[in-house]
């Protein structure tokens, strides 16, 4: 693509998280920054998509619609055969996470674009966030003192239905090709990913060894409540609480703790809070956050740097191929799960999540570690 040229986009998956994608692509064509060119997905656009030609399937469209950016909001088991024909025909591609199902196939994939000329950018949206280098500057500038640990904290609500609503949700594996749904990989996977931004773990051998303790109250394979702790090649760890069973959403958030205080990122509200020890309130600050596609675009037309380039999730990826290839979630019993009918609609409730989940990031352990009796 010249220099200075509009990008041709094509979105593959425009219904459930792909339909933000239209609606951002629409934004940069309304600011002539790109063109929506085509849309892709077996069932027909419900909303606006301008004037893109519509396609029943994501490679049909990367074969014909000869495009320069193409967006992949597809299955995860779909992502690498996907990305792959993208950069093969000339595209830069925005992958959803998780990027690949397998360490392997991430390292497959990079050099299919190192081949290509083309990258990678993957779409965790709270790494285009700001408040990721804010706490970093923080934690460098001595604001808590040395760093102790890290910790993932996100307790969710998903209804029943959720687990039905596609072939692939919450499976481990389909057909006999790796899935890896569930809490920690898929809805919570931005608490993985930023964890790990903000403690500088960007590659595979930035993590010595990961301890996993994955349960589910669901009738799924995969995990819905969920516990790990990762220990970093420093030696420092990073624990993680990550459910989709608790009573009410909490706003979930990444937390720094320090020898003289501690610091809370909102991460999906761009907020940083800053407590330091013996001061009765936090000092908020909130900061500016990219679109992931602008920077794709601005990185195809003019070489800016990516945000999230593919290389950067191989820490990530990490974490997911230990959930890949760990054993299966242990289903929680019965005595210790409540059936909840309210707002959020049928949802599964564990008794007690938030207390034990604090404890998880508080102790750097998991559910079983700190003793949650649903975890016994
Ligand atoms: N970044 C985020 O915050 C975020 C949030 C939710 C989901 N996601 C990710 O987005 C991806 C999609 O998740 P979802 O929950 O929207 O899934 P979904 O199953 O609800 O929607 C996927 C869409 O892709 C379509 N599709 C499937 N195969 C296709 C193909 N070969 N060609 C064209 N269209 C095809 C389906 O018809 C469907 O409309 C996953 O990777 C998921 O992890 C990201």
């Amino acid at each position: 693509m010249p220099r200075g040229g509009v990008p041709r986009i094509g979105i593959a998956g425009i219904h459930g998280h792909g339909a933000t994608h239209v609606v951002e692509a629409l934004r940069l064509e309304g600011l002539g920054r790109a063109r929506l060119i085509a849309v892709a997905d077996h069932r027909a656009p419900e909303s606006p998509v301008g004037e893109a030609a519509v396609f029943a399937d994501a490679a049909a469209m990367i074969a014909d619609a000869d495009l320069d950016v193409v967006v992949l909001s597809t299955p995860i088991h779909t992502h690498v055969p996907l990305a792959r024909a993208a950069l093969e025909a000339g595209a830069h591609v925005l992958l959803e996470k998780p990027p690949a199902p397998s360490l392997a196939e991430l390292a497959e994939l990079d050099e299919v674009a190192r081949r290509a000329g083309r990258s990678v950018q993957v779409g965790f949206q709270s790494l285009g966030s700001s408040a990721v280098g804010a706490v970093r500057d923080l934690v460098a500038g001595g604001a808590i003192g040395a760093v102790r640990a890290y910790g993932a904290l996100g307790t969710w609500v998903r209804p029943v239905d959720y687990w039905t609503r596609s072939a692939w949700a919450g499976r481990r594996e389909l057909d006999g090709v790796p899935v890896v749904d569930g809490a920690v990989t898929n809805p919570l996977a931005h608490a993985v990913a930023t964890a790990l931004a903000v403690a500088g773990a960007r590659t595979a051998d930035d993590i010595a060894d990961i301890e996993l303790d994955l349960l589910r109250a669901n009738d799924i394979a995969a995990d819905d409540t969920s516990s790990l702790v990762v220990r970093l090649a420093d030696g420092r760890t990073i624990a993680g609480a990550l459910a989709l069973t608790a009573s009410v959403r909490s706003e979930p958030c990444v937390t720094v703790e320090g020898e003289s205080g501690r610091i809370v990122l909102w991460y999906t509200l761009d907020v940083v809070q800053v407590v330091r020890d013996g001061e009765p309130f936090p000092a908020t600050t909130r900061h500016p956050r990219a679109s992931l596609l602008e920077n794709l675009i601005d990185h195809a037309v003019d070489e800016v740097p990516l945000l999230v380039p593919l290389a950067a999730t191989a820490a990530f990826t990490r974490v997911l191929d230990a959930v890949r290839t760990g054993p299966d979630p242990r289903r929680i019993a019965a005595e210790h799960v409540a059936r909840v009918r309210d707002d959020a609609a049928e949802h599964l409730v564990v008794r007690d999540l938030e207390h034990w989940a604090a404890r998880v990031v508080a102790e750097q352990a998991t559910f079983s570690a700190v003793g949650a009796p649903f975890a016994r």
